[in-house]
C-alpha cells in the first residue's frame, strides 16, 4: 500500500513539474504581443515571433504589428500582381470614374505579368506609392484613361537624328503618336518597347490601341525600363515626371502649361496615396 502511494505521489509530482515547466514554455513563447495584440509601447514592432523591439528583427520580414516596415505584404500571386491587395478593383474604379470600358482593371493586372517586380518591390510603402505615382502619371497622361490614342494626330513623332534612334527607322505611313496608358510615342521607343515584347510596334503601332493588355504593357515597359520604377524606389516621385516629360514640365515658370501639368501629376499622386493610406513623402514636384 504505502508502496503504491509513494508511486502515486512521486507520478502527481512529476506530472505537476511538467505542468509548470510546460506553462513556462508557452508564456515564454510570445505573450509579449501578436497580430492582434500591440506592444505596450507603441512605437515598438512585434516581431514575427511575438516579441517587441524596434530593430529590423522585429519591424522587418515577419512583423505583425506596429510601425512594420516590411514582410506584411502577403506573398504576390503568381504573375506580379501582388498589389491587388490593396489596389483593389474597387480603388481602381473610383480613381477613374471617366474610364473608357477599354482600359479594364482585368487588362493591366494582365500586363503587369510581364512585369513582376512592378508594384512589388521594397517596403509595402514603397509598393503603394509605385502604384500611386504609376497610376498618377496615367490620370495625367490619358485623361483618366479616356484617351486610348493622342487627339491630335496631326505628328508622325518621327525622329532619327541620332543612332539610338536610327536603329528604329518608321514605317512609311505610320504614326507614332501618343497611344495606351502613358500614351507611348516616338519611333524609337515603339521600337524598343516591341522588341521587349515580342510585337512589331514600328510596323503596326495601333496595336497598342487594339489591345488593352498592350495599352498597359506599353506602359509598363516604359515605367520599369526608362527610369520611373527606379525613381519610386529612391522615393522619387519628381523623378517620375522628369522620366515622362520632364523637358516639358519641369522647371518651367509658374502658371506655364507645363507646370501646370506638373503640379497635376503631383495632385493625382497625392490623392491616390492618401487612398491607399500611404504617405506620399517629399520629393514631389520638379
Ligand atoms: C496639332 O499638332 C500640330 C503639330 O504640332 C499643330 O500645328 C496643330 O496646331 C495641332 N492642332 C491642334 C488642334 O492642337
Amino acid at each position: 500500500m504505502t508502496r503504491f502511494y509513494d508511486h502515486l505521489i512521486a507520478a502527481a509530482l512529476v506530472a505537476i513539474a511538467a505542468l509548470v515547466l510546460l506553462a513556462q514554455s508557452a508564456s515564454a513563447q510570445g505573450t509579449d504581443c501578436s497580430a492582434t495584440k500591440a506592444c505596450p509601447d507603441v512605437t515598438n514592432c512585434c516581431s514575427q515571433y511575438g516579441y517587441c523591439g524596434k530593430s529590423s528583427a522585429y519591424c522587418g520580414a515577419g512583423c505583425q504589428n506596429g510601425p512594420c516596415t516590411g514582410g506584411t505584404t502577403p506573398a504576390p500571386p503568381a504573375g506580379g500582381s501582388g498589389w491587388s491587395s490593396f489596389l483593389t478593383k474597387a480603388v481602381f474604379e473610383g480613381y477613374f470614374p471617366n474610364r473608357v470600358p477599354f482600359y479594364t482593371y482585368e487588362a493591366f493586372q494582365t500586363a503587369a505579368k510581364s512585369y513582376p517586380t512592378f508594384g512589388t518591390s521594397g517596403t509595402l510603402e514603397i509598393q503603394k506609392r509605385e502604384l500611386a505615382a504609376f497610376l498618377g502619371n496615367v490620370k495625367q497622361e490619358s485623361g483618366g484613361l479616356q484617351y486610348v490614342e493622342e487627339i491630335n494626330k496631326s505628328n508622325v513623332y518621327c525622329d532619327t537624328s541620332i543612332p539610338s534612334f536610327a536603329q528604329y527607322p518608321c514605317a512609311p505611313g505610320k504614326k507614332y503618336y501618343g497611344r495606351g496608358a502613358l500614351q507611348l510615342s516616338w519611333n524609337y521607343n515603339y521600337g524598343a518597347c516591341g522588341a521587349a515584347l515580342k510585337k512589331d510596334l514600328l510596323a503596326n503601332p495601333d496595336q497598342v490601341a487594339q489591345d488593352s493588355a498592350t495599352a498597359y504593357q506599353t506602359a509598363l515597359w516604359f515605367w520599369m525600363t526608362r527610369g520611373p520604377h527606379d525613381a519610386i524606389l529612391k522615393n522619387s516621385f519628381s523623378g517620375t515626371i522628369r522620366a515622362i516629360n520632364g523637358g516639358l514640365e519641369c522647371n518651367q515658370p509658374a502658371g506655364s502649361v507645363g507646370n501646370n501639368q506638373m503640379k497635376n501629376r503631383v495632385t493625382y499622386y497625392k490623392s491616390l496615396c492618401q487612398t491607399l493610406g500611404v504617405s506620399p513623402g517629399t520629393d514631389l514636384e520638379c
